[in-house]
């Protein structure tokens, strides 16, 4: 038997999705459509396991044990024919710092890194936050469907100097998932440039029907020149666990991973953390099933009501991730987006403009991990107001 999957009300939790809104947004009664996190229940495994270890009651220092790593390895290689090594794998408190961290290992202030827009705003922050040169190449689109413009990347890489590429795979907000052909062509680009390859796969199981997530390591011999970051966070909705993945083949650069997270004392994390992903890992799957069917049935939904109730939304299909990307251009300005999503829809989304700028105003990012409900709540309510 399948396991049910249980929405959760979070409203009053101290979470940052809904109890942040009012600050956030500036504005009360919204629905939290925004920030990639579920409100969905743990697998079960996940709280029992949490729980065993919370009334066994001592919680001094920790390491974490042989099958935590264990779960890990049988996992990337049972679903992303990923044979991970014990020795490659390193701790993280999340995606974004080991983005941080290995920005600061492999250039220096000045240097140029690259990202694909429109693209998780963290991704830009951690360049500019490390005074390093932001450089992008838009994804071309194509009526909502995004492919990438890899005469302007090799260009951009040239004309820039560029040092490091940080990737997200599958893509944060577009929804791709990149094909072999498509990863091998981006990493051929890298090798010859000699830009080192960031490839953050936080999304990598959460990939609809008919789509193959490739993981990037696999499609060519690029040990020396990539790292995959990665975490069951976002599948399993553990966020505040903060515990993450960062797989480095490449021994020098293990050496240096090791060197600099000894120099800023972050190298392990709490048991909470190791205890839930092991637990997600060999508890979880058919939760994560249940939780797949949801999000992309909510997607099917809202593109099926949004393309038929208003026919210039353009909808990006969703073939990874649990994030709609979605263009209101046919009836909304950019400047104009703000206002009708808050105070006529009171809907608080991810806005277009904060993965890469003006340009991408007219969009919102939606987060389809909450309940049929609540998304068609959100639908009926842009419906309404858009027909006004
Ligand atoms: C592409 C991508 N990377 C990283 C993260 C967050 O990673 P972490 O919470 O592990 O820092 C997110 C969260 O939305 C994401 O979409």
């Amino acid at each position: 038997m399948s396991e049910k999957v249980v929405f959760v009300d979070r409203r009053g939790t101290d979470c940052g999705k809904w109890d942040d809104l009012t600050p956030k947004f500036g504005e009360e009664g919204l629905i939290a459509m925004w920030v990639a996190d579920m409100d969905f229940k743990v697998p079960q495994s996940v709280i029992d396991a949490e729980k065993k270890y919370l009334e066994m009651g001592a919680f001094g220092y920790y390491r974490a044990r042989d099958s935590y790593y264990n779960a890990f390895i049988a996992w990337e290689k049972k679903y992303h024919n990923y044979d991970v090594k014990r020795e490659w794998i390193r701790f993280a408190p999340g995606v974004v710092p080991a983005i941080n961290w290995f920005l600061q290992i492999k250039t220096q202030p000045g240097d140029a890194v690259i990202v694909m827009t429109p693209v998780y705003y963290p991704f830009m922050d951690a360049v500019n936050n490390n005074g390093r040169k932001l450089v992008t190449s838009e994804l071309i689109n194509t009526n909502g469907v995004y492919t990438i413009d890899f005469s302007d990347f090799e260009k951009k890489i040239v004309d820039n100097n560029v040092k490091v590429f940080v990737m997200s795979s599958p893509h944060n907000p577009v929804g791709r998932v990149w094909t072999r052909e498509e990863l091998k062509k981006v990493m051929e680009i890298c090798k010859k440039h000699n830009v080192f390859v960031i490839s953050d796969e936080i999304h990598h199981d959460l990939i609809n029907k008919g789509f193959e997530q490739i993981t990037t390591a696999t499609v060519g011999d690029y040990d020396d020149m990539l790292v995959t970051v990665t975490a069951a966070s976002k599948t399993f909705n553990l966020a505040a666990c903060q515990n993450s993945f960062v797989v480095i083949p490449d021994e020098e650069l293990r050496r240096r991973y090791d060197e600099y997270t000894n120099q800023i004392r972050v190298t392990s994390g709490t048991p909470f953390g190791y205890l839930a992903v092991e637990a997600a890992y060999t508890g979880g799957r058919e939760w994560l099933e249940e939780v797949m069917d949801i999000i992309y049935s909510n997607a099917d939904y809202v593109t099926q009501t949004l393309t038929k109730e208003l026919p210039g939304v353009k909808v990006s299909p969703l073939e990874g991730t649990y994030l709609l990307w979605i263009d209101f251009s046919a009836y909304l300005k950019a400047d104009e987006i703000k206002d009708f999503m808050q105070k006529k829809c009171k809907l608080a989304f991810d806005y277009g403009d904060w993965f890469g700028g003006e340009k991408f105003g007219t969009f919102v990012r939606m987060n389809l991990a909450t309940s049929r409900e609540i998304v068609e709540k959100a639908v009926s309510a842009i419906v309404e107001n858009l027909k006004k």
